[in-house]
């Protein structure tokens, strides 16, 4: 799994196995190189026994020392936008896992390479994922067309119908 823009947010080495964190942010690296630490909190939770854990500090704009149609999930959360500039490295059939800031989930629904396949729903700290009903999601309240070139400008998520905690897009192409 990829995790641009994940400063020091570590809660996926509580359940996978493999995962590639990546923050330009100074600190980032500064959290990662304590091994012994991180190591205590993910020990901290069940999960994997030993999950690799890789720290890159680098701007995911710039071109990435990553393979390509690689990862199995990409993730994007409060941190730009991360598909416009990663999709490359998520292989064809992947998961984008990406919450509504800053725009990223507008900026998947308008890429052909991405099909909205799920709605991740939280209630109570209690998270789902939903599958059906797929077609009421992705509605701005307001009527407007969404554009790269809107989304570049405002920086900002669109406001939907529905509010989901995040969507799940199949890399299809
Ligand atoms: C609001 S934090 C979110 C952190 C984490 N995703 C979370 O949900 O807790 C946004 C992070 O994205 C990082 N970020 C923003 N733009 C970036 C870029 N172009 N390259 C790498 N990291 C970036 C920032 O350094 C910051 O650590």
């Amino acid at each position: 799994m990829l995790y641009p823009g994940s400063y020091v947010d570590i809660a996926p080495s509580f359940v996978f196995d493999s995962v590639t964190y990546l923050d330009i942010d100074t600190r980032a690296p500064r959290f990662f190189a304590d091994t012994n630490g991180v190591r205590e909190i993910v020990d901290d939770h069940e999960g994997p026994s030993d999950p690799g854990i890789t720290f890159i500090h680098a701007d995911y704009t710039s071109p990435l020392d990553l393979p390509e149609d690689h990862f199995d999930l990409l993730v994007s959360l409060y941190a730009g936008l991360v598909s416009e500039h990663c999709t490359q490295h998520l292989r064809v059939g992947g998961t984008l896992l990406v919450n509504p800031s800053h725009g990223d989930a507008a900026m998947a629904s308008i890429d052909p390479r991405y099909e909205l396949t799920g709605v991740v729903t939280s209630r109570d700290g209690n998270y789902k994922i939903d599958t059906t009903g797929l077609n009421t999601h992705l509605i701005p309240r307001k009527p407007q067309t969404i554009t790269a070139a809107r989304l570049h400008e405002t920086c900002r998520g669109i406001g939907y119908i529905k509010s989901p905690f995040a969507y799940l897009f199949t890399r299809i192409a």
